[in-house]
């Protein structure tokens, strides 16, 4: 090769860099074929930059975009995971994420989102994971999710929401994992949950509902893990978990002031494995509570009753190898003493299996 054409080709060969070279963000990393990910973590960026329309990943943590404009991300067609999390966004304007159509992962979390304007998730058709837990998030009104129609998880805890409305999660009905825990939610409207039923799980623990949301509850099918805990929740009600009660493996309700199941509260719940009661003020359990595939039962700090209707209680703590504790409260005699041990439950009569529909309580 002469001396020419050797640096026509050195000429050539940086001709073609230099759009690559162009294409990485100043102070970010770029990697994979084609600067398929965009590593700006912690730059102290302060708008939104300019990447290869290749880009698949792009990580904008740690930086600091207060709001997030109308189609800021126009031009990445092709990404597929967007990281924000940490970078003090306070609001999310109308078609922030326009164009986005093939983006699966949007994280959100440990923001100050507090406005979320209507269309913000237009176009996120293909979005499947949300992640907006740690914002101050007040509201969801009816509309604002319903382009996301094939989300499937959506983080929504430690926001700020207060009530769940008619239709929140329109249009996201392939939604199964819903975390709502640690909002301030007082009330769930009946038709709240009308869009999302097929959640298997549903955490709604850590806010201040005051009675059980059976209206809204009895349009979910398929629930497997609910948690309830440390809601300030006095009744569980007949038929509480009936629509999805074939379904529920997991419940917890543990820390909640709870005082009673009604005697229906388990009709229909039939597969329920692990149990959280704990730090409650029960002193009974109903006829029915489903025992038959019981494994892990938490029920300590209550003040439990030891008379012979908890004797299906004992039965199943004497045939575990777990050794929860579980002491009585009353009558005075048996206080403090272990259900699975007190002399106030000898001689009770466990109803069998066969003659279950018949048993006194
Ligand atoms: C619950 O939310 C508050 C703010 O609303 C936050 O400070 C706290 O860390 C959250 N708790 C957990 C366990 O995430």
């Amino acid at each position: 090769m002469d001396r020419s054409g050797f640096v026509l080709k050195l000429f050539g060969l940086l001709l073609c860099l230099l759009p690559v070279l162009q294409a990485c963000p100043q102070n970010c990393h770029c990697h994979g074929g084609d600067l398929q990910h965009v590593i700006c973590d912690n730059v102290g960026l302060r708008r939104i930059p300019k990447v290869a329309e290749q880009t698949r990943l792009l990580n904008l943590q740690r930086n600091n975009f207060p709001v997030l404009p109308t189609n800021g991300f126009r031009e990445m067609k092709n990404l597929v995971s967007l990281h924000l999390q940490h970078s003090h966004i306070k609001e999310i304007s109308s078609g922030a994420f326009r164009g986005l159509k093939q983006l699966v992962y949007l994280y959100l979390s440990n923001n100050d989102i507090s406005v979320i304007k209507m269309g913000a998730f237009d176009d996120l058709t293909e979005l499947t994971y949300l992640y907006l837990d740690h914002n101050k998030i007040p509201d969801l009104p009816k509309g604002l999710l319903s382009p996301l129609i094939n989300l499937f998880i959506l983080q929504l805890g430690s926001n700020k929401l207060r009530e769940l409305r008619a239709g929140a999660f329109h249009g996201t009905k392939d939604l199964r994992w819903l975390y709502l825990s640690n909002n301030s939610i007082n009330s769930v409207h009946p038709a709240a949950l009308d869009d999302v039923e097929n959640l298997a799980i549903f955490h709604l623990d850590k806010n201040h509902l005051t009675s059980y949301p059976g209206a809204a509850m009895s349009k979910l099918r398929v629930v497997e893990d609910l948690k309830l805990s440390n809601n300030p929740m006095k009744i569980i009600p007949d038929l509480a978990f009936q629509s999805f009660g074939r379904y529920m493996e997991t419940l917890s309700l543990d820390n909640m002031g709870l005082e009673k199941f009604s005697d229906k509260a388990f009709a229909g719940v039939t597969t329920l494995k692990t149990v959280h009661i704990e730090n409650n003020k029960l002193s009974s359990l109903p006829g029915n509570f489903p025992f038959g595939r019981l494994e892990t039962l938490t029920l300590s700090n209550n003040p439990w009753h030891c008379s012979c209707q908890l004797a299906p209680l004992r039965r199943w703590l004497e045939s575990t190898r777990s050794r929860p504790d579980a002491a009585c409260a009353s009558p005075s005699s048996a206080r403090g003493q272990q259900i699975r041990d007190t002399s106030a439950l000898r001689g009770c009569k466990v109803p069998t299996k066969r003659s279950k529909k018949g048993s006194r309580h």
